[in-house]
């Protein structure tokens, strides 16, 4: 140790022993591997604290300079600034970068572990809030062996995320429960697509050698499997952290039986999903403590030595973490403007900027003005420029450069004002590249005092662009990529430039690329969002290029080799596609390219028969009456709908459910409809008029699946759901209750069907467990462990997900994510085995054919796929053309 420090230390040694409580600093020092668990229990073993303090103190005479450094960090973090101001004047601590040095006092382990997740990184001066820290390590550490949620809610901008972030600031936790990192997704408020592109973000940078697939998954039921696949082979024991959940429905993408952190406003976000639930309140308020130790790390003063206005300030910010430390900031500059500011606190001359942003801190415009204003005119001007972020989205130095015409040194350097200041936030990829986001009420804040001229700013950004790439696309090694593929548009249509945004969206090559790297999925939101903008002239070209997306995009997402412009070519001539498509080969037929042009267009069959389009949202599940005059849908609309088979005349159309739909079925004698939810609730219609006639609220998960008998036997329901029961129903308008409750899987129950016989019940579940009932006695007949068969391959082959009878009860098949396993039910044998697709693909439902031969697959990749079984031959192959996924397919 250098001679300065350790005479510093000797010096101060009685002041130090005097006051300090050595077990918190002793886990900092522990953190930062400068002392050993064993030189702890030394100096814990000491009687009183002061002896404990000079024990410490010896064991840190014997050390280097960095245990120096790691314990002056300690003192501050603990709040003894004045103590460790006493050992600022050693050579070795960089006093100017003493906030910094706090800030850096982890272990690389965490710092590796932490920016590979993209957690965001500390504010520049920061409180430990060591109670709730602790909290949130108690319900983490229940997380180490089971799966499960915690989360963390509280009101807006009371410091969940900087808690969360904080809590796996450490070593141990890291290293005791989630060995396999932790991966940080920020969700914000968003719609289907919005979701779908933070989960092809989230694959991608989990799969980054793209060793499970080529492609971002196309929809969010085939994201959640390939997150459950890569999370269970590549990070197992790993830790997800969604930061600002607003929709229960966002976190079913995420229910993977894995360990999920959550931040949020709302205490009910995991309502509806399965698993272990652990909860930690954030106080609305920062405790004044807190606050003042804020004020006092900006102005680098001892806690006694504020004025009084600074307890007055905390009193006026509503214990808001973010307004201290936004006027802390300005202090910091100023700090003989203690009453000025207080003064204009007081103003109150903003009102609450947005009253459904919840935000309860008046103070926050006050304080946020206060700040802008205070920048230099430049810099104002720059960070007016961020008003145009789209909520909750991480932007990359790169696009700030294009947008400013600057080198990335320079734009960091501005940036890193802004974070000093507190008014911007950010977090570092490993020191390669930085992201940059605003707090939602900065952007609001923004987005509101620069009203009049967003269009203008939107548009700065698009010139820029154009500008940078001119007629180029950006591609995957930029770090920008992402960001204009998912923004550009947004960005013209807020800055009027409609032109631009046809241009953009009618653009082949932009589809292409787009659709190569993301699928279809954006880009057809993008069609429906700017829709009124893109109608304008006429809507003709918008139809013509939404049709063709909706029908071919599965296509060109997942193959590379499939080219645009001969797809394009396919289409009617009048399409705005195809006129586009026959430019552009002429154009390239002049280098030497190839094209086939249709000259039979007219005698092309469309496959399907009849197209409906009766739901808002995806369809989870359609099937036929007996009689197939009819046909049932259901979806995450929450609507039951049902309408003729040979015209596709709307029938009924219910409001059935409060959450959404999930399955739904005919009774043999086609006068009941039954329907089960994500509301854990079951419900009976009368199918002709629509009328409610039951409403089943026994299981206590979301219901997966019902089917009744098939009309060998007093009409039954059965129904399987999330809390790993099945229920029987006797069917018969007067009973209230469930038969029978058949226990017997261990993990969720994905689907259940009656023989056709009606004499056995199949039910599937994640367990890898296929078990087959008695009807009659409700008892187990028979136990197939699918996955106990296979166990050379990867568990999470074996989540079953959905079962089929064969027509003369025979056999049985059950799929699990790419495979299909047909079993001899007598001898519980595996008589067929089939991998019908690549191993990122799902099978989303299965069926036989009556003929006994022939079974139809839905696939998570928009695919029907029709197979023989004797000879394991595929038959053929329906693209299917359906928006969001063929959730399940019937035969009749
Ligand atoms: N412990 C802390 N020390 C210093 N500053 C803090 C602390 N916690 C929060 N802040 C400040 O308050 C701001 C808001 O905190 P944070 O983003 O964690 O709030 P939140 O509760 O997650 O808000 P929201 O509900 O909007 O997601 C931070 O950007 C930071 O400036
Ligand atoms: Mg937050």
């Amino acid at each position: 140790m250098d001679e300065k420090a350790r005479s510093l230390l000797l010096q101060n040694r009685a002041a130090l022993a005097k006051d300090i409580r050595t077990a918190y600093i002793m886990d900092h020092m522990i953190g930062d591997e400068v002392i050993t668990p064993q030189e702890e229990e030394k100096v814990k073993s000491q009687a009183t604290h002061i002896d404990r303090a000079q024990r410490l103190i010896d064991v840190l005479l014997g050390k280097d300079n960095r245990a120096y450094v790691s314990f002056y960090n300690a003192l501050l973090h603990e709040g003894y600034k004045d103590l460790a101001a006493l050992l600022k004047g050693a050579t070795s601590i960089d006093v100017t970068g003493s906030i910094k040095a706090a800030v850096n006092g982890i272990t690389s382990f965490v710092k590796t572990a932490l920016c590979e997740g993209g957690v965001p990184q500390r504010p520049v001066v920061f409180v430990t809030r060591k109670h709730l820290v602790q909290n949130i390590h108690d319900c983490l550490y229940s997380l180490s062996n089971d799966p499960g949620w915690v989360t963390v809610y509280g009101m807006a901008g009371c410091g969940k995320s900087v808690l969360a972030a904080e809590a796996l600031r450490d070593h141990q936790i890291l290293n005791d429960c989630f060995p396999g990192g932790v991966h940080w997704v920020s969700i914000g408020k968003q719609d289907k697509a919005g979701l779908l592109m933070k989960l092809q973000n989230l694959c991608t940078r989990l799969d980054q050698d793209c060793k499970y697939s080529q492609r971002p998954p196309l929809n969010i039921e085939e994201a959640r499997d390939r997150l459950r696949m890569l999370l269970n082979r590549l990070f197992p024991r790993s830790l997800l952290i969604l930061d600002d959940v607003w929709d229960p429905w966002v976190l079913k993408a995420f229910d993977v039986q894995g360990r999920v952190l959550i931040t949020s406003r709302d205490k009910s976000v995991t309502d509806a999903v399965s698993g272990m639930k652990h909860f930690v309140h954030v106080d609305s308020e920062l405790e004044h403590k807190k606050g003042l130790e804020i004020l006092s790390l900006y102005v680098d003063k001892g806690l006694e030595e504020l004025p009084e206005e600074a307890h007055q300030i905390i009193e006026e910010s509503k214990g808001s973490p973010l307004v201290v430390s936004l006027i802390g900031a300005l202090l910091r500059e100023f700090p003989n403007r203690w009453a000025f500011y207080l003064k204009q606190l007081q103003r109150k001359q903003f009102k609450r900027i947005r009253k459904s942003s919840s935000y309860d801190y008046e103070a926050l415009d006050e304080a946020m003005s206060m700040s802008v204003d205070r920048l230099k005119d430049d810099l104002k001007e720059f960070y007016n420029d961020l008003s145009v972020i789209e909520k909750d989205v991480k932007v990359p130095t790169q696009v700030l450069c294009i947008l400013w015409d600057m080198e990335s040194e320079d734009v960091e350097d501005i940036l890193q004002e802004f974070v000093n200041k507190s008014l911007l936030l950010y977090c570092d990829r490993n020191g390669r590249s930085f992201l940059y986001y605003l707090h939602d009420l900065q952007l609001d804040f923004l987005t509101e005092r620069n009203r009049d001229q967003l269009p203008a700013l939107h548009a700065k950004l698009v010139s820029q662009h154009q500008k940078y790439y001119s007629c180029e696309l950006p591609t995957m090694e930029q770090e920008d990529c992402a960001y204009w593929y998912h923004y550009l548009a947004y960005h013209m249509a807020q800055a009027n430039m409609h032109q631009d945004l046809r241009s953009l969206l009618f653009s082949l090559d932009w589809l292409k690329s787009k659709m190569r790297l993301y699928g279809p999925a954006h880009l057809i939101h993008e069609f429906v969002r700017y829709r009124d903008i893109l109608d304008k002239q006429d809507s003709k070209t918008r139809e013509d290029f939404q049709e063709f997306l909706s029908v071919n995009g599965h296509l060109l997402g997942q193959d590379s080799h499939i080219n645009l412009i001969q797809l394009g070519l396919s289409q009617p001539d009048d399409s705005m596609v195809y006129k586009q498509s026959i430019l552009q080969a002429k154009e390239e037929l002049q280098h030497g390219a190839l094209y086939v042009n249709w000259i039979n267009k007219q005698c092309m069959k469309n496959l399907a028969s009849l197209a409906v389009r009766p739901h808002s949202e995806a369809v989870y599940h359609a099937c036929f009456s007996h009689d197939r005059q009819k046909i049932a849908s259901c979806g995450a609309d929450k609507t039951l709908q049902v309408f003729k088979s040979e015209t596709g005349e709307n029938l009924l159309q219910i409001e059935a459910h409060e959450d959404e739909v999930l399955c739904c079925a005919f009774s043999a004698d086609d006068r009941f409809i039954a329907t089960c939810s994500g509301d854990k609730k079951v419900k009976i219609w009368n199918a002709l008029t629509g009328k409610l006639i039951r409403e089943y609220s026994e299981h206590s998960e979301q219901v997966t699946c019902c089917q009744f008998t098939n009309g060998n036997s007093p009409c039954l329901l059965a129904t399987c759901s999330y809390d790993c029961t099945l229920k029987m129903q006797l069917w018969d308008i007067d009973r209230k209750y469930c038969l029978n409750t058949l226990f017997g899987h261990s993990d969720c129950v994905n689907h259940c069907r009656f023989s056709p016989d009606d004499k056995y019940l199949a039910s599937c579940s994640m367990d890898g467990i296929l078990l087959i009932w008695e009807v009659s006695s409700a008892n187990e007949y028979k136990s197939i462990d699918v996955a106990q068969s296979f166990q050379s391959k990867n568990e999470s082959q074996f989540l079953l997900k959905c079962c089929s009878w064969a027509n003369d009860c025979s056999r049985i098949m059950v799929t699990a994510r790419n495979c299909l396993y047909i079993f001899d039910v007598e001898s519980s044998d595996l008589v067929s085995e089939l991998e019908a697709c690549h191993q990122s693909i799902t099978i989303l439902y299965c069926d036989f054919c009556t003929s006994n031969q022939i079974v139809a697959m839905a696939l998570s990749h928009y695919v029907v796929q029709l197979w023989n079984i004797d000879s394991n031959t595929k038959n053929s192959r329906i693209q299917c053309t359906f928006k969001l996924g063929s959730l399940c397919s019937i035969f009749q």
